[in-house]
């Protein structure tokens, strides 16, 4: 199926398969701002053609991320170059989701109507999104559609984070600052499972939380500094704060690694990127190994989370969710540190 103006809905796309509507319930923005319950409204928008390497999917669950959050409010405003200037160009958010295959474009291999799947795609806090087929797995039976939206974006970034950026071994320390949020709920249950020795960095309200996920220690961020708990952690994994180099690069053992992942409180313009730069500039000329990284959502890492999952050693810590039509309330919660974990948009309830 492709892009032709000669096809379009509704049209039923596999024998016995219901028919897909033309237009669908749908989040839409018009704009940028900061409070997104009153940015983001629930209206409805064109059911998308898959084109060539793409899935339409009907959807569950869609997650909730900082990624959504940065590109509803255009901030920081370097991510206007690629999401739109004076207002967003695609006017249906969400990135991450957990549905069911719809249709299938050309040249999708693998992926058949009428499969359970997950992954990230385009426009999710909708009814029907698209992904590229790659960005996409089947959901197993034993991951339910919440989970399973819960882990595309902060799941594949956490296990790239801790298993191919800082190769995670057991019997080391790690230090993993903001693992009470998305990214650390999945990064300190990874490392635990590696065998490493888990301390985590979050607010004391949540540290039963994440001591829950398997760290051994909490460091209240509100109260101590990262080196009260000691110094020369092999791993630092650094998710939140926006800490000088040197503060990090003071708590890492002399060999240790560094993995800046990213942080609030950046700045307005590129939000503390300029770390990640000054960390792979400073690292031919210590000891210590730095760097940054980007996360991306790959099919591999979501069929090893997965995997992880059945084998008991990950759990989604889903601790919220919402109905569509709350899309924005759940990320300014996000952005105001209301949530532990992860939360879900539950598509088709309520
Ligand atoms: N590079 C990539 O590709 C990529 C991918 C995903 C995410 N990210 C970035 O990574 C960061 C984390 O993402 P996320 O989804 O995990 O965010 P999140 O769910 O909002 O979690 C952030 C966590 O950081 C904690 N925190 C806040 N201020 C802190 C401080 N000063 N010191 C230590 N911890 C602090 C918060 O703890 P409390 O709530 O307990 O206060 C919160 O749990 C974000 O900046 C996001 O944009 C980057």
């Amino acid at each position: 199926m492709s892009r032709d103006s000669s096809t379009s809905y509704p049209l039923a796309t596999a024998q016995g398969s219901a028919p897909i509507p033309e237009r669908m319930a749908a989040v839409v923005q018009e704009r940028y701002g900061d409070g997104l319950a009153s940015v983001l409204a629930l209206g409805d928008a064109p059911v998308p053609m898959p084109g060539r390497g793409e899935v339409l999917v009907r959807v569950d669950a869609a997650g909730v991320d900082r990624g959504v959050w940065h590109l509803a409010t255009g901030k920081p405003y370097a991510i206007r170059l690629a999401s739109g200037f004076s207002r967003p160009r695609s006017t249906v958010p969400g990135l991450d989701l957990a549905g069911t295959v719809a249709a299938v474009g050309e040249g999708v291999d693998g992926l058949a109507v009428g499969e359970a799947v997950f992954g990230t795609g385009v426009g999710t806090y909708a009814e029907y999104a698209l992904a590229k087929a790659g960005m996409v797995a089947r959901r197993p039976a034993h991951i339910d559609v919440a989970a399973a939206a819960a882990l595309p974006v902060s799941g594949c970034t956490a296990r790239q984070a801790v298993v191919d950026h800082a190769r995670v071994a057991s019997g080391e320390r790690i230090l993993v600052i903001g693992a009470s949020g998305g990214v650390g709920s999945y990064a300190v249950q990874l490392a635990a499972a590696a065998g490493a020795v888990v301390t985590g960095v979050a607010s004391g309200a949540k540290r039963d939380f994440v001591l829950g996920l398997g760290a051994r220690a909490v460091i209240d961020y509100r109260r101590e500094g990262i080196d009260s708990l000691g110094a020369g952690y092999d791993v630092v994994l650094d998710l939140a704060g926006n800490r000088p180099l040197a503060i990090l690069r003071g708590v890492l053992a002399p060999r240790g690694r560094l993995v800046i992942v990213g942080g609030e409180q950046g700045g307005p313009l590129t939000g503390g990127l300029d770390r990640q730069l000054r960390a792979q500039l400073l690292a031919p000329f210590v000891g210590q190994r730095l760097g940054g990284m980007f996360g991306r959502t790959a099919r591999a890492d979501l069929e090893a989370l997965a995997a992880a999952v059945g084998r008991g050693s990950l759990r989604p810590a889903v601790t919220q969710t919402y109905p569509l039509a709350r899309a924005g309330a759940a990320l300014d919660d996000l952005a105001a540190g209301r949530v532990s974990g992860k939360a879900v948009i539950l598509v088709r309830e309520g």
